[in-house]
């Protein structure tokens, strides 16, 4: 099956195709192109994404951008045999510009169309290899750290932990499509604290990628962490987070301490983050027995949350399988968009362009 697939939920502009075969329990997908037009640039002097100016980017991009999804892969808009579209969580200006253009090819075309949850995409990203290789989650569990498993069925109960310029989600999964919130931020995402806190350093956006730079520099010398910043939540009897009071720490930090070394501050800062998400979707994993653990969303690339997790999970007994999706994947993509409507469509789900509209 060839899907395209088409994601404008932020700030980047969106278009894959990838194909996909097997069933349920053993799907396959190759990513054949997978185009992400960015709008750092236009974004940047604001500190954050603005929604209408992402819009009106998304409108100019989306055509050129699915265009270019079909360069150099042998196939045309006509072969494909599905489109699938992000409906929700996200921009509601920036979704409508995506949904508009998947609706119009479905029904220019008479194809099949499916609505995604981002959030569920970005989970689903852990099956998804580089464009030239076949993967099937057989393959990335052999990057876990348990035992390679067979089927897709195994993975579950899984527990996700969405972290991203937009949500900060602790996730139940039974099955792909049966997600259940167990727990999320009740103020700022983890991401959007990254990026703060980057303005505050005077960092460019998206800050987590700088503020990551800087806090391994302060590894690298292997001097210890000085600076003791709150960890909000952490013992709170829920799975939620909260990243505000954090970022207001950090505020007052470099207001009272201006000399303070700023690979101090960072490398404090991202710990405190790291510890939160880590201490969070430990104690969920072992309340739910999670056979998986995996990682989605932009911060999912940071690879200090990577290594700490995975080494937290090694504690546990049996030790949960961890997922997380490389990094090119980890961000936002429309080849996560594609392959999760795959797992639907093999599940039976089935809309025209009439039936798909974003929700909010
Ligand atoms: O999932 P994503 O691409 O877009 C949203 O749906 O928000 O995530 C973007 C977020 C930004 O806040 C960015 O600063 C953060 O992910 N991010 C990181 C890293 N790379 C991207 N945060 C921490 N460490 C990183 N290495
Ligand atoms: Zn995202």
């Amino acid at each position: 099956m060839k899907i395209l697939g088409i994601e404008t939920s932020c700030d980047d502009t969106c278009a894959a195709i990838i194909k996909a075969s097997g069933g349920i329990r053993r799907p396959k997908f190759k990513v054949l192109s997978n185009v992400v037009s960015s709008q750092v640039k236009v974004h940047q002097k604001y500190g954050g994404v603005v929604p209408t100016l992402a819009a009106r980017e998304h409108a100019k991009n989306i055509k050129p951008v699915v265009k270019k999804a079909f360069q150099g892969t042998g196939y045309r808009v006509q072969d494909i045999d599905l489109i699938a579209v992000t409906t929700h969580p996200g921009l509601l200006p920036a979704l409508l510009v995506g949904v508009h253009a998947a609706r119009t090819i479905a029904w220019w075309l008479h194809k099949p169309i499916l609505g995604i949850n981002h959030l569920e995409a970005h989970l689903v990203a852990n099956l998804l290899g580089d464009k030239k290789k076949q993967n099937t989650p057989n393959q990335s569990l052999r990057s876990g750290t348990g035992q390679a498993r067979n089927k897709i069925q195994t993975l579950f109960p899984a527990v996700g932990l969405i972290v991203s310029g937009g949500h900060t989600q602790l996730v139940l999964m039974r099955d792909f499509g049966k997600m259940k919130i167990i727990g999320e931020t009740r103020d700022d995402a983890a991401g959007e604290a990254f990026d703060k806190v980057a303005k505050m350093l005077g960092l460019p956006f998206p800050g987590g990628p700088p503020v990551a730079a800087l806090a391994a520099k302060k590894q690298d010398t292997r001097s210890k962490i000085q600076i003791s910043l709150p960890r909000p939540m952490i013992d709170s009897n829920d799975f939620d987070f909260s990243f505000s009071g954090l970022k207001t720490a950090v505020l007052y930090l470099l207001r009272d301490n201006p000399q303070i070394p700023k690979t101090d501050v960072a490398a404090s800062f991202q710990q405190a983050v790291v510890d939160v998400l880590t201490a969070k979707t430990i104690r969920a994993a072992k309340k739910y027995k999670a056979k998986t653990v995996m990682l989605g969303g932009g911060v999912a690339a940071n690879q200090e949350l990577r290594r700490q997790l995975r080494s937290a999970l090694t504690k546990l007994e049996p030790i949960p399988y961890t997922l997380y999706p490389i990094p090119s994947l980890a961000l936002d993509n429309a080849a996560m968009i594609a392959a999760t409507a795959y797992l639907h469509w093999l599940k039976g789900e089935r809309n025209t362009w009439q039936q798909i509209k974003v929700r909010i």
